[in-house]
C-alpha cells in the first residue's frame, strides 16, 4: 500500500484568504487527505506560508513593521483561521524557515556546481527615491500603446499588452510616486530551464490522460512557446539570501562574483515550491521536539521526498491553474538539475544517487468567481475566510464549496444559490435524516440501537443500493473528481430519507415492533456510515454524528466487499439524538450578507 503525500499551493503570507484560494487548492487538499487516511494509508498534508517577495516588504512597510514581524504574525493569523476550517495540515511551515532557506541555498549550490546557472547582467529600474530596485510591475507610467496612464511594467491592464519598463513612457516609481528613477546593470543568477525542455516534455507527455486536461495543456503551452531561461535572484532584502561565499566551482572552473552577488535573495518562485521539502523538513522537526529529542535525523524527512525510500509515495500536489506553469516547469527544472548531469556529450547522467521525487499527480483548478467577477481583496469584494466564519459554521463553506469546485470550468458563488444549496443537502436532506432517526430511537427503542427482526426485501435493497453509490463515491474520491464524490454523497444522504419515508417505522411500530426495529437499525446503520464517509468534507458534523452514535472518531472508510456494511452499530449499543446538525440559512440574512460583502452589482 503506498503512502501519501500532499501539498497545497502555498498561500501568499500578506493578507486573509478569500474562499476562492480555499477552494483551488487548501480544501480539496484537505478533503483527499482525510479521505486518504480514513482508507487507512500512511498520509502527509504539508502546507505553508508563502513568505518572501515585494508584495510581502511592501505590505509589512504599510503596517509599520519589519518583515520579519509581519510573516511572524501573518503566518499565525492563517494557521489560526485553516485550523478552524477544519484544516488538517500535518504541518504548516513557512518558506522562510532555517529549513528551507537551508534547502533553496543548497539546492542553488548544486545547481551552480552542475552548471545549470549562469550569472547574466541584466537592466533594471533603481528608484533613487525609494533606494531599491523596482521589480517590473512596480515601476508605472503611460502605455505606448493605447495611452493607458496608469500602466504597469509588466503588463498594460487596459489593452493587455506585455510590456518591459523601459517602453513606459513617464515612468514612475509604484511605491512613492517618485519619477527619479534610471535604469541600471545589475548582477544576477539564471537558471537554464532551456536545458530541461525535452525531458520536460516528455515528462509531460507521460502524463497525457492521466492529469486533467487543464493541467497538460497550460504546461504543454509553455513548453510550446520555449522554455526561457529565469532570472531565480532578486535586489531585495526579504528572502534567502543568495550565499554564494560557499558555492564551489561551475564546470566552466569559474567560482561565482561573490561581491556582484552580495546582498541578494532568490525570487521567491525559487525558494516558495522548495518550501514543500522545508515544511516536510519543519515537520519532522517539530515531532521530535514533541518527543524531547533534539533534531530529526534526515532520514525522518527525506524517507518522503527522496529514492529509494520514497519509491512507495504518491505525491499529489493541489492548486489553482495559475500555479500550474511554476509546478509542471519550474519546480521540476530545480528537482532535475539537482538530479541529473549531462555529460561532456551532452547526454544525461543520474548525478544524485538520492534523487528527489516530482510530483505523481497534479490537480489544478480553474477560479472560483464572486457573482461572475473577482474576488477583490482592495475593494472587499467577496467572503474571506475570516469573514466566513463569523457567518456560520465551517461545514457550510467546505460542502458548498467541494460541490461547486471549480473542476472542469470556473463557478462562481452567489449568496442565494449558496442558501439553496447548503439549506437543501446539509438541512433537508442529511441533518433531517439523522435527527429524525435518532429522536424516533430515543423516544421510541430506549435510546439504544434495537435488536430483533429479520431483514426484508426493502432493508436488502437498501442494502445493495448503498454499497453500489458507495463504490462509486470511492472511485470518484481516488480519481480526486470532488464535483462527482460530492454528487454520489448527496445521493447517500439521499437514500436514508427514501428509506425511512419507504420503511416507516413510525406506523410500523403500531403493529409490528420487530418490522420497526428493523428500520431504526438500519437507519442508524446508515447514520453511522454517512459519519464515515462525509468526514472528508464536512468533518465537525460528521464528528457529532459518531458522538451521537458512540462510534470512534475519525472513523475508517467503509469496506467495499459488502461485508456488513449496514452492520456498524451492535444491537444494544446507546446512541442519543445529536444537537441541530444545519440551521437553515434565512431570506434575510442573504439580504444583509450581500449588502455587506458586495452583490452582484458591486
Ligand atoms: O499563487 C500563490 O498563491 C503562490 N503563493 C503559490 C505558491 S505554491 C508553491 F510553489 F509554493
Ligand atoms: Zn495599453
Amino acid at each position: 500500500m503506498s503512502r501519501i503525500l500532499i501539498t497545497s499551493a502555498l498561500p501568499y503570507i500578506n493578507g486573509v484568504k478569500h474562499l476562492g484560494t480555499l477552494a483551488g487548492s487548501m480544501l480539496p487538499a484537505d478533503v483527499y487527505a482525510r479521505f486518504q487516511r480514513s482508507r487507512g494509508r500512511e498520509t502527509l498534508y504539508i502546507c505553508a506560508t508563502d513568505e518572501h517577495g515585494t508584495p510581502t516588504e511592501l505590505a509589512a512597510a504599510e503596517k509599520g513593521q519589519d518583515p520579519a514581524t509581519f510573516c511572524a504574525e501573518q503566518h499565525e493569523v492563517q494557521h489560526r483561521l485553516g485550523r478552524a476550517f477544519g484544516l488538517s495540515w500535518d504541518h504548516f511551515g513557512r518558506t522562510s524557515s532555517p529549513q528551507n532557506r537551508r534547502l533553496t541555498q543548497q539546492f542553488a549550490q548544486q545547481l551552480w556546481e552542475a552548471g545549470f546557472i549562469e550569472e547574466r547582467v541584466t537592466q533594471q529600474v533603481y528608484s533613487n527615491a525609494d533606494r531599491r530596485f523596482l521589480p517590473d510591475r512596480y515601476v508605472i507610467g503611460t502605455c505606448p500603446h493605447c495611452g493607458y496612464e496608469a500602466a504597469r511594467g509588466d503588463q498594460c491592464e487596459n489593452c493587455t499588452r506585455v510590456l518591459d519598463p523601459a517602453d513606459l513612457l513617464h515612468p514612475r516609481s509604484a511605491v512613492s510616486g517618485s519619477t527619479d528613477i534610471e535604469i541600471r546593470g545589475a548582477k544576477h543568477l539564471f537558471l537554464r530551464q532551456s536545458v530541461f525542455a525535452g525531458k520536460l516534455r516528455n515528462w509531460i507527455d507521460g502524463k497525457r490522460g492521466a492529469w486533467p486536461l487543464l493541467v497538460t495543456s497550460i504546461a504543454l503551452k509553455w513548453l510550446d512557446e520555449g522554455l526561457q531561461d529565469r532570472g531565480i535572484t532578486r535586489d531585495l532584502e526579504w528572502g534567502v539570501p543568495v550565499n554564494a561565499r560557499e558555492w564551489g566551482p561551475n564546470p566552466e572552473g569559474q567560482l561565482p562574483d561573490i561581491e556582484g552577488l552580495a546582498g541578494k535573495v532568490f525570487y521567491v518562485w525559487f525558494d516558495a515550491p522548495i518550501g514543500y521539502i522545508g515544511a516536510t523538513w519543519e515537520w519532522a522537526d517539530a515531532r521530535a521536539q514533541e518527543a524531547g529529542q533534539g533534531p530529526a535525523p534526515d532520514a525522518a524527512w527525506e524517507r518522503w521526498w527522496r529514492q529509494p525510500e520514497a519509491a512507495d509515495v504518491k505525491y499529489v500536489q493541489f492548486m489553482g491553474k495559475d500555479n500550474v506553469p511554476f509546478h509542471t516547469v519550474g519546480f521540476p527544472c530545480t528537482l532535475l538539475g539537482v538530479n541529473e548531469r549531462t555529460d561532456a556529450g551532452g547526454n544525461w547522467a543520474v548525478a544524485n544517487n538520492a534523487p528527489w521525487k516530482l510530483v505523481d499527480e497534479l490537480k489544478g483548478f480553474n477560479w472560483l468567481d464572486y457573482y461572475g467577477g473577482k474576488f477583490s481583496t482592495s475593494q472587499g469584494r467577496g467572503v474571506f475566510m475570516d469573514h466566513a466564519l463569523e457567518l456560520l459554521p465551517p461545514d457550510y463553506w467546505r460542502w458548498w464549496i467541494m460541490a461547486n469546485v471549480p473542476e472542469t470550468s470556473d463557478s462562481t458563488f452567489a449568496w442565494e444559490q449558496f442558501r439553496e444549496q447548503v439549506n437543501a443537502d446539509l438541512a433537508d436532506v442529511l441533518g433531517n435524516f439523522i435527527n429524525r432517526i435518532c429522536k424516533f430511537a430515543e423516544s421510541r427503542f430506549e435510546g439504544v440501537v434495537p435488536a430483533g427482526g429479520q431483514p426484508g426485501a426493502l432493508d436488502e435493497k437498501l442494502e445493495a443500493d448503498v454499497l453500489a453509490k458507495l463504490r462509486e463515491l470511492t472511485g470518484f474520491m481516488e480519481e480526486r473528481e470532488f464535483r462527482k464524490s460530492a454528487t454520489a454523497l448527496r445521493q447517500l444522504w439521499v437514500l436514508g430519507n427514501q428509506y425511512l419515508t419507504e420503511a416507516a417505522p413510525w406506523t410500523a411500530i403500531k403493529t409490528d415492533r420487530d418490522r420497526a426495529a428493523v428500520a431504526v437499525r438500519y437507519g442508524l446503520n446508515l447514520a453511522a456510515l454517512f459519519s464515515r464517509v462525509s468526514e472528508p468534507f464536512i468533518p465537525f458534523a460528521a464528528e457529532k454524528i459518531a458522538e451521537a452514535l458512540g462510534q470512534p472518531f475519525p472513523g475508517i472508510w467503509p469496506a467495499l466487499d459488502g461485508e456488513g456494511v449496514l452492520a456498524a452499530l451492535e444491537p444494544g449499543q446507546p446512541i442519543r439524538a445529536p444537537e441541530v446538525l444545519f440551521r437553515k440559512i434565512e431570506d434575510a440574512q442573504v439580504a444583509e450578507w450581500r449588502e455587506r460583502f458586495g452583490g452582484p452589482d458591486a
